[in-house]
């Protein structure tokens, strides 16, 4: 007889035994790069909060006003009532800001990908996406009707074969879509948007980038991987991101044509059938672009940072990989050694979470560090030091 409920702990005991299971640390305060975390005072380096705008005075306090006049929730999804008034205004913000004609906010970065991408590319098209992009990203891959076809990590070359190849295909594919991280969220390497979008120009390819990471770290004041590369919304068609990372709240958004904007309302399911962001985060995320607009020192003080730290735990021997951006691997080899240089650092008072297979591959285990605006080069050299006192214990790297 079939049980319904028994593969639950099956599942979950065969986790636990193959170590795959996640029990995550608890914050016992705000997510700041220092905080409480299982009742001890931490340094957090493994936040998104890049700029430390989570707890920024103006923010909170545009969140708060935004209770006092809207209340907490918007009460319906957008297509319906859920549209206010800062809705429309935080859409308006953001596209200035992105040099889009236009832009799009939804719940989340997750839903941008899981809603948008499969209505991109349907039945009779095809899907060409780097091999490591984000989970969202395949999974809103999974739920098109699209042929897909995935291109070796940030290989141009690659790329170029498989839309040569996809030109024999026969029928001719109606839509090609070219989808990639702009940062990469394990490596910290940035994607060569510029060489991809010449490409996806000759093929007539629509080009999707995902600016999750890039976004309040690269371009000018951190508008993100399309100003990085000084190009514009005519050859990155769809820039996508997240509020859940540099600007400190929540919320996915696109910025392109207006045209794609009407398309992407009136095609995503997750826009149109899940409830919209609740007011005192629509209003955080405003006051999160006026912090962007008029406060440059957030942006500069993260690489100036992210410059200082990677040069010492470079020096000191350590293996940091790709890294282009304020993601810092520390790269280790073995899974059972990264866990040890998580555990370590954390009694140290350093908190970061080893990243293993399989999220990355067998020999790459990690630790991945991600740069704090507020740290001061004081906490950076704490850090530093305690790094090396624990890398050479677990012969990460050399004793002298
Ligand atoms: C590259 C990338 N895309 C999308 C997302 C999803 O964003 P959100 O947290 O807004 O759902 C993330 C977040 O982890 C991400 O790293």
């Amino acid at each position: 007889m079939r049980d319904p409920t028994s593969f639950f702990k099956k599942e979950y005991q065969s986790l636990v035994e193959n170590k795959l299971d996640w029990s995550p640390r608890m914050l016992q305060g705000p997510s700041e790069p220092k905080t409480m975390v299982d009742g001890r005072e931490v340094i957090v380096l493994c936040s998104n909060n890049y700029l430390g705008l989570t707890t920024h005075p103006k923010i909170k306090e545009a969140a708060i006003e935004a209770i006092k006049k809207y209340g907490v929730g918007s009460g319906a999804v957008r297509s319906i009532s859920g549209t206010m008034d800062l809705h429309v205004e935080l859409e308006k913000r953001l596209a200035r800001f992105k040099r889009a004609e236009s832009s799009l906010t939804y719940p989340t970065g997750f839903m941008v990908n899981s809603g948008l991408i499969p209505q991109i590319a349907e039945k009779d098209d095809l899907i060409i996406s780097d091999e490591l992009n984000h989970g969202s990203i395949i999974d809103g891959t999974r739920l098109s009707r699209a042929e897909k076809i995935v291109y070796k990590h940030n290989n141009v070359e690659d790329l170029q074969r498989v839309l040569e190849e996809a030109e024999k295909h026969e029928p001719a594919y109606r839509r090609i879509l070219i989808v990639t991280d702009g940062v990469f969220s394990m490596d910290g390497d940035i994607s060569p948007i510029k060489e991809i979008s010449k490409l996806a120009a000759n093929h007539g390819a629509t080009l999707y980038v995902d600016d999750a990471h890039g976004e309040g770290v690269l371009g000018e004041g951190g508008r993100g991987i399309v100003s990085h590369f000084k190009l514009t919304h005519r050859e990155v068609h769809i820039e996508m991101g997240t509020f859940s990372k540099a600007y400190g709240t929540i919320g996915g958004h696109i910025s392109g044509s207006l045209d794609l904007i009407r398309f992407a309302w009136n095609k995503s399911r997750t826009w149109l059938l899940s409830s919209s962001q609740p007011p005192p985060v629509v209003a955080a995320t405003i006051a999160a672009i006026d912090v962007l607009e008029n406060e440059p020192e957030h942006v500069k003080k993260l690489w100036k940072n992210t410059e200082y730290f990677k040069k010492s735990v470079q020096d000191l021997g350590f293996d940091t990989g790709m890294s282009q951006t304020p993601i810092i691997p520390i790269i280790v080899g073995d899974n059972e050694k990264a866990k040890s240089f998580g555990e370590e650092l954390y009694k140290e008072g350093i908190f970061v979470v080893p990243i293993v297979y399989p999220m990355v591959s067998k020999d790459k285990a990690r630790i991945r560090i991600q740069m704090n605006s507020k740290l001061s080069l004081k906490d950076l050299d704490r850090v530093i030091s305690i790094l090396e006192k624990v890398g050479k214990k677990l012969d990460i790297i050399q004793k002298n």
